[in-house]
């Protein structure tokens, strides 16, 4: 090489970093939202009468929020709202729901368009990039998320330590944990390009990892993906394909039924386990731990845990007959039952996903000539009466996504402990963008709320010899419940 060709070649890596570096600012500047600059201001009178003024902050959309970043500086008192149930968190240009009118927008688009009019790969694409897929996108996205599917073989040992039946959520938390493994030294999740591919990588895999988690607990060989398949339909390929049948076949409806209820759980905004991402990664930790972590917290019934305690509610309602017993017991103030499936601390209204649920469970039920289930029978009857119900309509309370899930996923034959991992590999999309949008801000405040101590003020030590017997140990109790955990067993 000459030393014409040297220059060259540096001029030409110099275009290349400067068009690099160009590309990721544009990206970062059209994926990281801003907090919107105040004109508005209200007046905060405290207890000893002093006036402080904070400012009010306008988003494009949803009620206006009191800026109380400097409200302990200005006053010295914090703010006391458990359950963030009126506290924003974030700036977020993602997903925005109407929760009195009972709309939901991805990026801007209504999720009943989106169900009509896209598959599952053009919402993830959506999420995040902020524009709907051309055609070459599409083709170019599709291949790198297949490039990605597979899972490293090793990480297939872990579910060797897992018993058969343990649930395969606990296997999702665990094996989504340990790719953080995988994934470590290398990730530097200060870096733009890393945070997409780290994003691609968790949405490419985790329909892999999600049907060796199912197929672990049923003790079943594990299938791999093939690059001829859709996104949904290698998944179902993954969880019910026999090895030993070449021509296994995925029903394609069906395919199409579990895309949509996938797009209908892509995304929610600050919901539980978005939260948590986001809490997690505020730490700057690794994004497949932060992961894990929203796994965690989804699986819980009172969050995406719902749609399997539908099933079990409708198991024991039973009958049409039991439905006014059911209905008392989810009033009584006594009982800590509640209707699974209904309820929703942002939508006041129906929420906008259980609608489109509603019409899948009808399709699904004609499709397969189903006349008459239980479940649908019971839980249709079931929002009927819920739904004229004093209680239910003072509260605001309809069905959410849930109710109807678990009906339409056990229709199709999806195993009811797998429930929630399709609302996990569906959620897995807006957890990473979230997490993403997060990362993508120049400043990042860690996550770390406040308490009201109610506990002892401080207190001497006395001497051992000096204390009273107080250490009452709950676990020489029995259980109420044998299915608890025995604390001698290993
Ligand atoms: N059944 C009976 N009563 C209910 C229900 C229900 N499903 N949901 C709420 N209520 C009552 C509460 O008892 C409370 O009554 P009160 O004012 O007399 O005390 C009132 O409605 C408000 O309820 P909160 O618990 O304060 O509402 P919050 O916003 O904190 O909770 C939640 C929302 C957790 C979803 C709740 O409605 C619930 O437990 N629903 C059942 C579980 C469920 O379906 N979860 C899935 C949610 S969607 C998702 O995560 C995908």
């Amino acid at each position: 090489m000459n030393s014409g060709q040297i220059r060259r070649s540096s001029f030409a890596e110099k275009d290349k970093e400067k068009m690099d570096k160009a590309k990721i600012e544009k990206i970062q500047k059209i994926l990281t939202p801003s907090i919107p600059n105040s004109s508005k201001k209200c007046k905060l009178t405290l207890p000893d009468g002093e006036e402080i003024e904070l400012p009010v902050l306008i988003g494009k959309a949803g009620p206006p929020m009191i800026d109380i970043r400097n409200l302990y500086s200005l006053s010295g008192y914090f703010t006391f709202d458990p359950g963030f149930t009126c506290t924003g968190s974030c700036v977020s240009e993602i997903t925005f729901i109407d929760g009195e009118k009972g709309e939901l927008l991805y990026r801007g688009y209504k999720i009943q368009d989106l169900a009509n009019n896209c598959d599952f790969v053009d919402i993830c694409y959506l999420l995040l990039y902020g524009a709907l897929p051309s055609e070459k996108d599409k083709i170019k996205f599709d291949e790198t998320m297949k490039n990605e599917m597979l899972v490293h073989e090793q990480l297939i040992s872990f579910y060797k330590g897992f018993q058969s039946g343990a649930h395969p959520m606990a296997i999702m938390v665990g094996v989504v944990g340990a790719l953080s493994a995988f994934f470590h030294n290398d990730v530097d999740v200060k870096d733009a390009i890393q945070r997409e591919i780290a994003a691609i990588r968790i949405v490419a895999k985790i329909p892999m990892i999600a049907a060796i988690a199912y197929r672990t607990a049923m003790g079943l060989p594990i299938v791999y993906p093939k690059k001829g398949l859709s996104y949904t339909e290698n998944f179902l390929y993954m969880m019910f394909a026999d090895p030993m049948d070449p021509d296994y076949k995925v029903d394609k409806f069906l395919a199409e039924v579990l895309d949509k209820i996938l797009i209908l759980h892509a995304d929610h905004e600050q919901n539980a386990s978005t939260a948590t991402v986001r809490i997690a990664g505020s730490s700057i930790a690794n994004p497949f731990a932060c992961i894990a972590a929203g796994i965690a917290s989804l699986w819980g019934p009172a969050h995406g845990g719902a749609n399997e305690a539908v099933l079990d509610m409708l198991d024991q309602i039973g009958s049409v007959d039991n439905i006014s017993a059911c209905v008392e017991k989810a009033k009584d103030k006594n009982s800590n039952f509640r209707l699974m499936g209904f309820g929703h601390r942002v939508y006041k209204n129906y929420d906008p996903r259980a609608e489109i649920m509603k019409d899948l469970c009808h399709d699904v039920f004609n499709y397969l000539n189903i006349e008459d289930n239980m479940y649908l029978n019971v839980g249709m009857a079931l929002e009927k009466i819920a739904l004229s119900d004093k209680y239910f309509i003072d509260r605001k309370l309809y069905p959410n996504v849930d109710y109807y899930s678990g009906i339409v996923l056990d229709a199709i034959g999806i195993p009811k402990s797998m429930f929630t991992v399709i609302f996990a590999l569906a959620r897995s999309i807006g957890w990473i963008v979230q997490w993403r949008e997060m990362m993508s801000e120049s400043s990042i405040k860690i996550g770390r709320p406040r308490q009201l101590y109610v506990g002892h003020t401080q207190r001497e030590i006395t001497k051992i010899e000096e204390r009273v017997d107080s250490y009452e140990q709950l676990s020489d109790l029995e259980p109420k419940s044998k299915k608890g955990f025995n604390i001698h067993k290993p």
